[in-house]
């Protein structure tokens, strides 16, 4: 290993009061993990919880929806509150659901109110299906999709953006943090100049959520969804996000389910729908204890770390390793494209053998991710990177760089 880059490493490390934190994590062994931004590392928490979930439905059975001091009934309500306090949410503005696809349908059939919708040309796909699919229900074709090119080094305009919400726009889906480039996208001052336009923003937070300092009710965000299986650790296919600021309770729900119900009236069961005073009211059906398991332990494994502390050690574990990355992996052809004045969570660097380069760190035990055409995304993630892992990374790109040895591999992703 390169012994000044592992001391330095070892320096920082000794100055991080927050190193141990990977120890309440399951590592996989043999493992470089940096694919976080997929998907976050197990808790041991999250076990515990998980296990506990199986222990309450072998033993209570039904009767577990209302015994116990953590009652499944309204489980997903305490859960969503505790995520909130890691966004800056008050009680009651977080709403936990199927997924960030389903949370951003029901944000849309709640706030549409007619005219188009402006999303960007670097957005999830997934945002973008929801987008047109919903505006084909309505009846409304492609031109009522607003699409914001992007500029060069692929990457967004703010000025862009706001240039984009004409008159006839009335909701933008934007990134809190773009999940190819990560470039960061000026949430507070976005939200404002389009709210000027008549435009309601809905956040997608998927890539900052458990990540960043926010404050969305103080910010006075108006709605967000998220995925809670990246930087908040929830597991596979844990339950997606939705935040809506109190300002906008009560709430009419554009899709409605049983469980949007106020508490004391679900059990009634009448004809009208009688929905929740809070967020919950975009609450569809019955929730997933065992997604929301994996959710709980992982938030009461982070109980104790501010979010600062996180944002802060993901900032300074990014910087080392854009730093490494500069000296040793752009003279062998790697561009890092995350702009540094506007970054997120994770450093996005393309290389025209990019695809086989992930595969080949894949096989060395280095996880992290390749996005078509030419990106590999690297996401030292504050709860689980150590120090040294960054060096053991850079160093692994260096050889495989050195080696030029790439493979023949097709669109797919299949090696011929
Ligand atoms: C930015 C972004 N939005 C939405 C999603 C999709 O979320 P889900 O599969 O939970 O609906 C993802 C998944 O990775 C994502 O990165």
């Amino acid at each position: 290993m390169r012994e000044d880059w592992l001391e330095q490493a070892k320096t920082k490390e000794a100055a991080d009061p927050w190193a141990a934190l990977p120890d309440r994590f399951v590592i996989p062994p043999h493992t470089l993990y940096f694919d976080g931004n997929s998907l976050g590392l197990m808790s041991q928490k999250s076990r515990e919880r998980v296990e506990a979930v199986l222990d309450e439905w072998s033993t209570l059975a039904v009767l577990g929806w209302d015994r116990g001091r953590d009652p499944w009934f309204t489980r997903s309500e305490r859960v969503a509150d505790a995520v909130g306090t890691r966004i800056g949410a008050r009680p009651g503005e977080v709403v936990l659901g199927a997924s960030t696809t389903i949370m951003l349908h029901q944000l849309l059939a709640t706030f549409y109110t007619g005219g188009h919708i402006l999303i960007d040309s670097l957005a999830f796909p997934t945002d973008r299906y929801v987008a047109e699919s919903f505006l084909s229900q309505r009846g409304r074709g492609l031109e009522s999709l607003v699409v914001v090119p992007s500029g060069p080094g692929d990457l967004l305009n703010p000025e862009d953006i706001v240039r984009c919400a004409t008159d006839d726009v009335c909701v933008a889906i934007l990134p809190s943090v773009v999940f190819t480039s990560g470039q960061r996208l000026p949430m507070e001052e976005l939200t404002r100049e389009l709210r000027h336009r008549g435009v309601m923003v809905i956040w997608d937070l998927s890539h900052s959520a458990g990540l960043f300092t926010h404050q969305l009710h103080d910010e006075n965000i108006d709605a967000a969804v998220f995925c809670t299986y990246k930087y908040l650790h929830g597991g596979p296919g844990s339950p997606g996000a939705a935040f809506v600021h109190q300002r906008h309770w009560p709430l009419n729900p554009g899709l409605k389910g049983w469980w949007g119900s106020a508490n004391d009236q679900q059990f009634l069961m009448p004809d009208d729908f009688r929905g929740a005073a809070d967020t919950s009211a975009l609450q569809l059906g019955t929730p997933s204890m065992l997604a929301l398991a994996g959710l709980q332990g992982a938030l009461e494994a982070v109980a104790d770390v501010p979010v600062e502390a996180l944002w802060s050690r993901s900032h300074t574990l990014l910087r080392f390793l854009e730093q490494m990355a500069e000296e040793a992996l752009v003279p062998l052809g790697v561009r890092c494209m995350t702009p540094k004045t506007m970054r997120g969570g994770h450093l996005a660097i393309s290389h025209a053998e990019a695809r086989s380069l992930s595969v080949k760190l894949r096989a060395r035990g280095a996880i992290s991710d390749f996005r078509y055409p030419h990106i590999i995304r690297l996401a030292p993630v504050p709860t689980t990177t150590r120090w040294h892992d960054l060096v053991a990374l850079v160093e692994t790109l260096e050889e495989l760089l050195r080696a030029e040895d790439w493979m023949a591999i097709d669109d797919t992703g299949r090696v011929p």
